[in-house]
């Protein structure tokens, strides 16, 4: 995938990012990122089986995505050719063109750029060949590495979302970040 289009190109990447639909085959990896502490500090990650995992990843049909249907996609990362973490993309209403994006790196793949430049890859994806117009994301008012790299790819924060979710036991304000394709390419309308 490429993005020719963004109004806010990310920075070149450390590392060589490709990002693909997930597979069946990709889920043992999930389940195991799912457990690291770096992984779950910020999101409310819940243990799976990889028996779960791999079903749910075989349910999915990355094609509908272009046609308006399913509600729950996830890519793969992969960072010189390793696998590194994933993307998912919860459809909120389609009636609407909302989704709500999630992602995360394995421990050892963090702080590289690897994030900045796979998100980079699939917004012009999603913004422009789906009908997908406005696409959130969450974070924790602390999670400094998620919120630049949202504000690097053109997110605008929208406001405070206070006592959101549960982390580590304890009710954590989030902020709301959303991107828009009207905001992604000023004045296109591809409907
Ligand atoms: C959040 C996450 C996706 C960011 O991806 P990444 O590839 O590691 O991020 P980058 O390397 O592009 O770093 C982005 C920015 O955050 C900074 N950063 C990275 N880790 C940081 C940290 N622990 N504290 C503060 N800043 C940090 C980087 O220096 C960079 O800043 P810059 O743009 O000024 O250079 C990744 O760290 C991760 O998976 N974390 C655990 C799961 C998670 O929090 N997911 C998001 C839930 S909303």
């Amino acid at each position: 995938m490429t993005s020719p289009l963004t109004r806010h190109p990310p920075p070149p990447p450390a590392v060589d990012v490709v990002v693909r639909p997930a597979q069946p085959s990709d889920a043992a990896f999930l389940r195991r990122w799912r457990a690291e502490p770096a992984v779950r500090r910020y999101q409310p990650l819940h243990n799976v089986s990889v028996a779960r995992l791999r079903a749910d990843l075989g349910a999915q049909r990355p094609r509908d995505l272009y046609r308006g249907r399913g509600d729950r996609y996830t890519w793969m990362i992969e960072a010189d050719r390793e696998r590194s973490g994933w993307i998912t993309l919860a459809i909120v209403n389609w009636e609407h063109g909302l989704g709500e994006l999630g992602y995360a790196l394995a421990t050892r793949h963090q702080g590289r750029g690897t994030m900045t430049a796979a998100l980079g890859q699939l917004l012009p994806e999603l913004l422009l060949r789906t009908p997908l117009e406005r696409l959130e994301a969450r974070c924790a008012i602390d999670n400094d590495a998620s919120r630049k790299v949202l504000e690097k790819l053109g997110f605008v924060r929208e406001g405070k979302l206070r006592s959101y979710f549960v982390l580590q036991g304890r009710r954590t304000d989030h902020y709301l970040y959303a991107l828009l394709r009207e905001d992604y390419i000023p004045g296109t309308d591809l409907r």
